[in-house]
């Protein structure tokens, strides 16, 4: 099928040069001149497992190609849209996809079906359509959410857990097509309308940003109590009503996605007079833990950090990605700064272009070339994202540069063993363990109000 893509994004990319690989034959269009050039030139401007090979690929089979404006999409079957819904505070808005929708309706020569991809609240895509069909009748539209996750996004495109087809009116056709585009997957394709499927798409990443909320909050009792968070949350997730998948504690989530929509949909339910009181209260809990990690660091290690020398280790949002978007690690280096510590950050992506400064939620932080070189005379450290080097690191070799002895580890990567074994007191989300075995996992748990009792 000839098929053309709006956006040249994070979504827009992996849904191109899938495609093509698929066999279809994809242009992908951009109003960035810039990056429409680099692409052509087969350098793919974002990291992610996978994408340069299947760019690569289809620039050399002739079946991917990248344009800088909407003439690229004539003759196209279809025309997926894929442009960006953040503004620049990073809430949610559809600015972009509207003028996509718009510019594509009055463009007899575009494609007259017209398949939305990028996240929609709940009610834009109607609006959408009736806008682009009082433009031009023809137009049919559908609603076809993306579910991959950055990092691993071309083996989710590939591999789908189901793929949702959202109709518009009189989309049979359109609905079709989609369905045949999406047959080499052999997936479920679950067939809507286009609000449910918007629906779907928010509330599916809105529970799992929930999922993560609370096992963060769990790991705050359990430190509290004394429980094992990790078997904790290993315990329930063997039940498979609850699943283990983000039910790991950690430094919160971040994204482009997830902070955006649960910010966005109790906005959503109050214009309809509806309250979400426990998806509203999501992006808070997420945002303190930034605060409750900080000072589990400063409990263990008996003193503030103001003053101190921390070193970061990640600053991407999560592991195999170049986005900062929203990163959970930034919030730390921002925390970490607000209490007096000087921070010194390396990440294996977000560093590695020599930049020695970096803008962290209005903060500064010197970013070091290696994680060897960030931990020198670090009187803490603290992990913020889940980065397999990390994992990896000789903390024997290490620990003797460092001044203090801790480790704040947000994502449980390091080698706990090697680092307790070099003396080094490892602070796992509020499971605290000590080099000569001892931690706050061993305390007997004793709820507040039993102890008041005896
Ligand atoms: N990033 C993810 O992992 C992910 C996952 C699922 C869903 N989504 C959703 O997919 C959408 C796209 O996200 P992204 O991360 O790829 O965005 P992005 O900001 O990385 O890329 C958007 C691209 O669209 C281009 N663009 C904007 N307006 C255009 C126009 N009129 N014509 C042509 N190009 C235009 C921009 O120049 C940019 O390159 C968003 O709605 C997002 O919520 C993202």
């Amino acid at each position: 099928m000839l098929i053309s893509v709006i956006g040249a994004g994070y979504v827009g990319l992996v849904t191109g040069a899938c495609l093509a690989h698929l066999g279809n034959e994809v242009r992908v269009v951009d109003i960035d001149r810039a990056r429409i050039e680099r692409l052509r030139g087969g350098e793919v401007p974002i990291h992610e497992p996978g994408l340069d090979e299947l760019v690569a690929a289809g620039l050399a089979n002739g079946r991917l190609s990248f344009h800088a404006d909407q003439s690229g999409t004539y003759g196209s079957q279809l025309v997926i849209v894929a442009v960006g819904t953040l503004d620049r505070a990073g809430e949610w808005y559809g600015e972009l996809v509207e003028r996509a929708v718009r510019g594509l309706a009055e463009d007899s020569r575009a494609p007259r079906h017209l398949v939305v991809r990028s996240t929609l609240m709940p009610g834009t895509a109607v609006r959408l359509e009736a806008l682009a069909q009082a433009i031009d009748p023809d137009v049919r539209l559908c609603f076809n959410p993306e579910f991959t996750r950055e990092a691993v996004a071309v083996r989710d495109f590939l591999e789908p857990d189901r793929v949702v087809v959202g109709a518009g009116r009189d989309a049979q056709a359109l609905v079709q097509e989609l369905h045949e585009l999406y047959a080499p997957m052999g997936r479920t394709i679950l067939d809507t309308d286009l609000t449910s499927a918007e629906t779907i798409k928010l509330a599916s990443n809105v529970f799992l940003a929930t999922k993560i909320s609370f096992a963060n909050e769990l790991a705050r009792l359990c430190a509290a109590t004394g429980a094992d968070v990790h078997a904790v949350v290993d315990g329930m997730g063997l039940d498979l009503r609850i699943g283990r998948s983000f039910l790991s504690p950690g430094p919160g989530f971040g994204g482009s996605c997830f902070p955006s929509q649960v910010r966005a949909l109790p906005e959503l339910a109050r214009s309809f007079g509806i309250e979400a009181p426990i998806i509203a209260a999501v992006d808070q809990s997420n945002l303190g833990q930034a605060d409750w990690l900080i000072d589990g660091l400063e409990r263990a290690r008996g003193a503030s950090l103001a003053g101190s020398r921390v070193a970061l280790l990640g600053l991407t949002f999560k592991a195999n990605t170049d986005d900062l978007r929203e990163s959970p690690a930034l919030r730390l280096a921002e925390r970490l700064v607000a209490r007096g510590a000087r921070v010194v950050a390396y990440d294996p992506k977000a560093t590695e272009a020599g930049v020695v400064q970096l803008a962290a939620g209005g903060v500064t932080v010197d970013a070091a070339p290696s994680a060897a070189e960030a931990v020198i005379d670090a009187d803490a450290v603290v992990v913020g994202t889940e980065w397999a080097e990390f994992g990896a690191l000789d903390w024997a070799a290490l620990a003797p540069r460092m001044r203090g002895r801790i480790i704040a580890d947000a994502r449980r990567i390091i080698d706990r063993d090697a680092a307790l074994a070099a003396g080094l007191t490892v602070v796992a989300m509020g499971v605290t363990h000590t080099p000569d075995g001892g931690g706050a996992a061993a305390r007997i748990a004793v709820p507040v109000t039993a102890a008041a009792a005896v």
